[in-house]
């Protein structure tokens, strides 16, 4: 179900009221050849976060996964995920949101201290981004994001938060119009993304810890590569973390 959008971006529109995964069906439609599709749904039956874990998306939300063909390094891959991080913190700024980045993905409203969640945070919107390919360039690339949209706080996980508790309902047609067209133009020039992120950043400065599968790291975020990934100075040295290695990140 393909529906007009009144895009000025390219993306062609596929609409479910009810779907398991917008990153499952973007998935069905990269192995068929899709490019620059955008599946969007009311509701998912089966939502999925990062590192294998349930994501809760009710109706009222804006779950969204776009295809597409960049034709570029793997190792490039984590820009886009800064790109949808960058462009749904300025769609969310722009509904009244006081919305930063946490790196990687996390799209988050500074939290009170006694908000009783070790971040600090409170999350609006996460991004899934999944790919398959050569080594040496990417087949294709589902960017899954996933923002707390028209939906109650208390009904989310807790550490969550939503557009409705922080600023009132958006219409989502338009949210999602200033979503993809901000992406789109990141994704077409995609040195001006670590830039765009930086203005956003929440980290960069901090002191943070890192939990990774290799082991923790401790010290201040002072930068991101051009790849995306986080340096992180220690007492006596500098350790970049990839999106990928991240299981946990707070500031302490
Ligand atoms: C995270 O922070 O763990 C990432 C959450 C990503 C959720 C979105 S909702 C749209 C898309 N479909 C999914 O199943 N997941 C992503």
């Amino acid at each position: 179900p393909t529906v007009e959008f009144g895009l000025e971006a390219p993306f062609e529109v596929e609409y479910h009221d009810a779907v398991g995964s917008t990153n499952d069906r973007a998935r069905e439609l990269a192995t068929e050849g899709a490019e620059d599709v955008v599946v969007l749904a009311d509701e998912q039956t089966g939502g999925r976060g990062r590192l294998e874990r349930e994501w809760a998306a009710p109706s009222g939300g804006v779950w969204a996964s776009a295809v597409l063909r960049p034709g570029i390094a793997p190792l490039r891959a984590p820009l886009f995920t800064l790109a949808a991080a960058v462009a749904t913190a300025r769609a969310a700024r722009e509904a009244g949101v006081d919305a930063g980045i946490k790196w990687p993905n996390d799209v988050v409203v500074p939290g009170d201290e006694d908000d009783g969640d070790d971040t600090g945070y409170r999350k609006l919107a996460g991004i899934l981004t999944e790919m398959e390919g050569e080594t040496d360039r990417i087949e294709w690339l589902v960017v899954g994001i996933g923002v707390n949209a028209n939906i109650d706080a208390d009904d989310l996980p807790a550490g969550a938060t939503s557009i409705r508790d922080e600023a009132g309902d958006v219409d989502r047609r338009r949210f999602v119009q200033r979503l993809l067209e901000e992406f789109d133009a990141l994704r077409t020039d995609l040195d001006s993304i670590v830039p765009a992120w930086r203005d956003l950043a929440l980290t960069i400065g901090q002191r943070v810890r890192v939990d990774r599968p290799s082991g923790e790291v401790v010290g201040e975020a002072v930068d991101v590569t051009d790849t995306g990934a986080l340096v992180v100075e220690t007492d006596d040295r500098r350790e970049m973390v990839t999106a990928g290695d991240c299981e946990h990140l707070r500031p302490v």
